[in-house]
């Protein structure tokens, strides 16, 4: 029986560039997780009958929001809903199932790399059809219909088995519970040639790849371990646990760091990689080389056709703007185009669905294809493997060839987490305002070239994105860029991106923060980071 509750509005329920994220007691507020649902619902339309995919990374409070949408969805008509065995789905894996099965759209509960536990983080994202995050049109249109909502409807189905796959109607609903992995491990298996992959783990080839207790365990064992053949122990900290272990899933150089000295130790294996929360970053690290994610996007795109999906050539590549400009010189050498793009994966669904962009990646350790509207961590690691395999050499020499072949982009990214929202919006506006005046003058010996406030010319829509981050380019290809997070659930974290292009290989080998220390301090001085802060060093370099 469908029953109406009322309610009232929550002012907060903005859904941000991945969704709405909140600390879980705000989640567990009354009624605040069934509002946010229906607002969801009430700004769609045409749903009735349709289908749903519904999945989370596991964390806290997962299993009892997975109950809610299936209530929600049957009271508001859906016909079905599609969900991961024991609530789980990874974000690449529920954007596979959302075009695999031609749904309405999907549900994602998670909050990424951010951890999890009773009083951690949660969240809520809506994909629509295309299989990407919802575009800004709809996330405004659920955030106006959440200041609004007087009630919401939900069918009491009582608990619904999601350990137990199979089919059971429940509310004049269908509810398919399916195994989380079976369609994305297919996906993989008609990208990538796994016969030579096992072949590679045949010859010895040693591998970690570290889920941090989060959702991509169970894809990692079956892919890896299963079906190409990969040592037993290969894929370490892999169930999924509701708080993580404790631990923050974000595959860094601070939070993955026990893989980091693994890779640089003595008896480091050849191939190191660790995925985050739900699935869609990677870290990707050789024997003794950490390849940085803007690299990253560059190497893939330059090798991208060793593997049987990518064999027809890449239509263009695209990289947010805080994006090192490496895979630009990988664009130019192929004859294809280079996209550049704010901050944030939805940006690149517009040029992905038009057949503009094959390969698209961001600084923070999102890589991704068109097989999926969603960055894609186990991809970007099966794509490394698939290059090492065919090409028979070590990360590290794919690496300085590529460097030797392209130049080499420094960069780095400092972080200012848990800054005062105040001081930090004083910091953009004060740069704002001296914006104009900074072409032409001098900072540590280096002289801008250009500064702007980069907005967004959507190509396919003509739609126009302003103050996506602030850009500072010097003669010669260096740059800062200043932005603000979008995802942070407390405060508000200023990111600083760091960036210089050396062609000359002999220069190849300069540790990073060195190679880049006249940028860091020209940053401190145009910026007064240190006095807005109150910061004297950033809270996480990467
Ligand atoms: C961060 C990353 C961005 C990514 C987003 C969602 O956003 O910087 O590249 O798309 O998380 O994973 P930010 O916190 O910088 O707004
Ligand atoms: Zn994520």
């Amino acid at each position: 029986m469908i029953r109406t509750v009322a309610t009232k509005p929550y002012d907060d329920q903005k859904p941000g560039t991945s969704g709405l994220r909140k600390k879980v007691p705000v989640f567990q507020q009354e009624h605040y997780a069934e509002n946010f649902i229906q607002s969801i619902f009430d700004a769609l339309e045409g749903f009735k009958g349709k289908t749903l995919v519904l999945g989370g990374d596991g964390r806290f409070y997962n299993r009892e929001v997975i109950q809610k949408v299936i209530g929600i969805a049957a009271a508001n008509g859906f016909g079905k809903v599609m969900v991961g065995q024991g609530g789980i789905l990874s974000t690449p894996a529920a954007s596979n199932l959302i075009r695999k099965y031609k749904a309405f759209g999907g549900i994602i509960l998670s909050a990424s790399h951010n951890p999890g536990g009773p009083h951690e983080d949660f969240g809520i994202k809506y994909n629509a059809e295309n299989g990407g995050p919802a575009p800004e049109r709809i996330t405004d249109a659920i955030f106006a219909k959440s200041k609004t909502i007087r009630e919401y409807k939900i069918v009491d189905i009582g608990e619904i088995d999601i350990d137990k796959l199979g089919t059971v109607q429940a509310g004049g609903m269908t509810v398919e519970v399916i195994d989380p992995v079976k369609d994305y491990a297919g996906l993989m298996e008609s990208l990538f040639d796994f016969n030579a992959l096992r072949k590679l783990f045949e010859s010895g080839f040693h591998m970690r790849f570290d889920s941090m207790h989060a959702v991509t365990g169970p894809y990692g064992k079956e892919i890896l371990e299963n079906r190409l053949g990969a040592a037993k122990g290969t894929c370490r900290n892999f169930k999924p646990l509701p708080d993580f272990g404790g631990h923050h899933p974000d595959p860094n150089l601070v939070h993955a760091k026990h893989l980091y000295d693994e890779m640089m130790g003595a008896d480091a294996p050849d191939f190191g990689a660790a995925s985050d929360g739900d699935g869609d970053r990677n870290l990707i690290i050789g024997k003794g080389i950490f390849v940085t994610p803007s690299d990253s996007v560059a190497m893939l795109a330059a090798n991208a056709t060793v593997a049987p999906g990518y064999r027809k050539g890449l239509a263009g590549i695209a990289r947010s703007m805080p994006t090192s400009g490496a895979a630009d010189r990988v664009a130019e050498k192929l004859g294809i185009g280079i996209y550049e793009t704010p901050t944030g994966w939805k940006f690149f669904g517009n040029l992905l669905d038009a057949g503009m962009a094959t390969i698209c990646g961001e600084e923070s350790a999102g890589t991704g294809s068109n097989h999926v509207r969603e960055k894609d961590g186990l991809w970007a690691v099966l794509l490394w493997l698939s290059i090492i395999a065919v090409r028979g050499e070590s990360v590290k020499e794919i690496v300085t060839k590529h460097w030797a072949t392209y130049g080499r982009n420094y960069y780095s990214r400092h972080d200012y987490e848990e800054v005062e929202t105040e001081r930090a919006n004083a910091l953009i506006t004060a740069l704002r305002g001296k914006l104009a005046s900074l072409p032409g003058t001098k900072v540590r010996g280096l002289t801008v070239a250009k500064a702007d406030d980069f907005a967004y010319h959507d190509p396919v829509d003509g739609s126009v994105s302003e103050h996506q981050g602030i850009r500072v380019l010097f003669e010669g290809g260096s740059r800062v860029v200043f932005r603000l997070s979008g995802t942070g659930t407390s405060g508000a974290t200023l990111r600083v991106y760091i960036e210089r292009y050396e062609p000359d290989a002999s220069k190849h080998d300069i540790e990073t923060q060195q190679a880049l220390a006249d940028l860091i301090a020209a940053a401190d001085d145009i910026a007064g980071i240190r006095s807005h802060t109150g910061r004297a060093k950033p809270s996480v370099i990467t």
